[in-house]
């Protein structure tokens, strides 16, 4: 079967009758670089490929090949398996909370791993798999954005270290400090060599990988060629084309080159642009009294140390491909130009907080960096078993939590149904902080609580980024006056 290059034929597509592709055009990503599709237009393609539920003339399928991209014997696997995939029709199957692109439901867990085993597993036990639950991507643009800042200045510290260790003959070591989050340190000796042994939340090689709760997948690219194959069989040409395996029908399920290099780019794009979350803050006194005083008591409790409450990128524009990309994923030398949007100006609202003087505000609660939340006592997070991306079982990215206010239930594996069960877990490296909030009396962790709860991925649309019940902008400085003088400021902004 043939995939149309039919963007410009619309009547024809449409003069189609009976059984087709869901997704009968694909993008051409040459024209998306030169300018020839509009953003809008690469937006609508993006959210048609998210939320597609692709079929038999889609390619949908992948008989010769796993989930994690290798081939097998053909038709040694169903055609759909709830365990090691494909396990879903579209990628809003899984992420649809509270909207397409959002998070999901423990019904939508995915047993991550399970897709590299051959034949595949019929087994959920953690000893195939690591059951995780789904996450949403917005604010996931800039994420992405603020992992490769966080990447360059640590690479640049490594650099920095390696010429003056060979410069002067002497080891040097250095912190690694990115955005005021530390990764340990590093010494560079004077052959060039660098130890990483001291090294802390981040691999090795000194990437952010900020995807995937173990922190595994570096840009949104890359994850968009993973899930395709993993969990629709869609295989993407820049990962499974003729140029990296030899035939153009690597599946061989009978339909060729399935998803072009500008179908990956729109459905990124479109990831990238979603709006951003935010916070409600109801009109009724009591409550937003409780989310003023939960949010410096988050603080006053070191909840802030690991969920950083802002982190400052230093370019607002959103820019694919990454840079880092790994092979298999369109790296920045196949391009004549990057695509760039700014994405306190594009995209839909609400969007990106501009700081005013060219840079942005990102609100995500999160140091990018993983840590260890088990101790003796507290165990709950370490329940899994298979290593991931060479990642100790124990270790998991601090959470995001911009939208912990709307995307139930908590935790990794989704197994937890209240905010407070997900705090009570806190052990490890959280436990003086975990214990500070509990040593709170109930009104204390309740405005935490409060103030958790009003971080929530907002309705599409909605212009403002603080809002009350109703979606009308609400002034938070006044608030934080009137409702938390007598408590110790923390800062809010830049
Ligand atoms: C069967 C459910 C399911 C389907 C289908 C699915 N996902 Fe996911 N997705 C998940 C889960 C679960 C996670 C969290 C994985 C983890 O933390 O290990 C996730 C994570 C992600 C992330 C990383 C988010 C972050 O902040 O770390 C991206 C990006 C993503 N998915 C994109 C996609 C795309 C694109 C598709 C469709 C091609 C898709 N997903 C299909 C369940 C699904
Ligand atoms: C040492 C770093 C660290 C500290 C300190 C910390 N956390 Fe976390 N937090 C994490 C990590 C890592 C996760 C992810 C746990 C998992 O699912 O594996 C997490 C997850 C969460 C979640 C679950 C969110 C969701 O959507 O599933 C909540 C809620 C949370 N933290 C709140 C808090 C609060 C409140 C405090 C202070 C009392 C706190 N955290 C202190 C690192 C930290």
């Amino acid at each position: 079967m043939k995939i149309w290059l039919c963007l410009f034929c619309p009547a024809l597509a449409w003069a189609q009758i009976g059984d087709g592709p869901v997704v009968p055009q694909h993008m051409d990503q040459a024209e998306i670089e030169s300018g020839a599709i509009s953003f809008d237009d690469i937006m609508e393609h993006g959210e048609l490929l998210f939320t597609a539920k692709f079929n038999t003339y889609d390619g949908q399928s992948r008989p010769g090949t796993t989930g994690g991209g290798v081939a097998r014997e053909v038709g040694s696997a169903p055609r759909f398996i709830r365990t090691s995939a494909p396990d879903s029709n579209s990628c809003a199957g899984c992420h649809n909370d509270p909207a397409p692109g959002g998070a999901g439901d423990i019904v939508a867990n995915v047993f991550v791993l399970a897709q590299t085993l051959d034949p595949v597993t019929e087994s959920v036990g953690a000893d195939f798999s690591n059951e995780r639950n789904t996450l949403g991507m917005n604010g996931a643009g800039p994420i992405e954005m603020l992992a490769r800042e966080m990447t360059a200045d640590l690479q640049g510290i490594r650099s920095d270290a390696r010429s003056e260790a060979q410069s002067s003959g002497a080891d040097v070591s250095r912190d690694l400090i990115a955005k005021g989050v530390h990764f340990g340190r590093i010494t560079a000796h004077p052959d060039g060599s660098v130890d990483t042994s001291q090294v802390s939340g981040v691999d090795p090689d000194l990437i952010i990988k900020p995807f995937h709760q173990k922190g595994a997948v570096i840009s949104l690219r890359e994850f968009t060629n993973n899930a395709m194959n993993h969990h629709h069989g869609m295989q993407t040409v820049e990962r499974f084309g003729v140029a990296r395996t030899g035939t153009n029908d690597f599946d061989q399920d009978g339909v060729t080159d399935e998803l072009t290099v500008g179908d990956v780019t729109a459905t990124s794009l479109w990831q990238a642009a979603l709006n951003t979350p935010g916070q409600v803050i109801p009109n009724n006194t009591a409550k937003a009294r409780a989310i003023i005083r939960g949010e410096h008591r988050f603080a006053a409790t070191g909840c802030a140390d690991c969920h950083v409450p802002f982190l400052v990128l230093e370019n607002p524009s959103f820019s694919e491909p990454n840079p880092y990309n790994p092979a298999g994923n369109l790296q920045v030398s196949e391009v004549t130009h990057t695509f760039e949007f700014d994405m306190t100006q594009e995209g839909f609202l609400p969007r990106l907080e501009s700081t005013g003087d060219g840079r942005a505000i990102v609100r995500a609660f999160t140091d990018l960096k993983r840590h260890n939340l088990c101790d003796d006592d507290y165990q709950h997070y370490c329940n899994e078993q298979l290593v991931q991306a060479g990642v100790s079982t124990e270790e998991f990215l601090t959470r995001k939590l911009w939208d912990v206010g709307n995307t139930a239930p908590y935790g990794h594996k989704g197994d937890l149904t209240t905010i407070t069960e997900a705090i009570h877990f806190h052990g490890g490296e959280a436990r003086a902080s975990r214990d500070a909030f509990f040593a709170l009396d109930q009104n204390g962790r309740d405005e935490i609580v409060e103030f958790l709860k009003s971080l929530q991925i907002l309705p599409e649309g909605t212009p403002d980024l603080v809002v009350d019940e109703h979606g009308s902008p609400k002034n938070k400085q006044s608030l934080a006056k009137i409702h938390g003088s007598d408590l110790p400021m923390h800062r809010m902004d830049p």
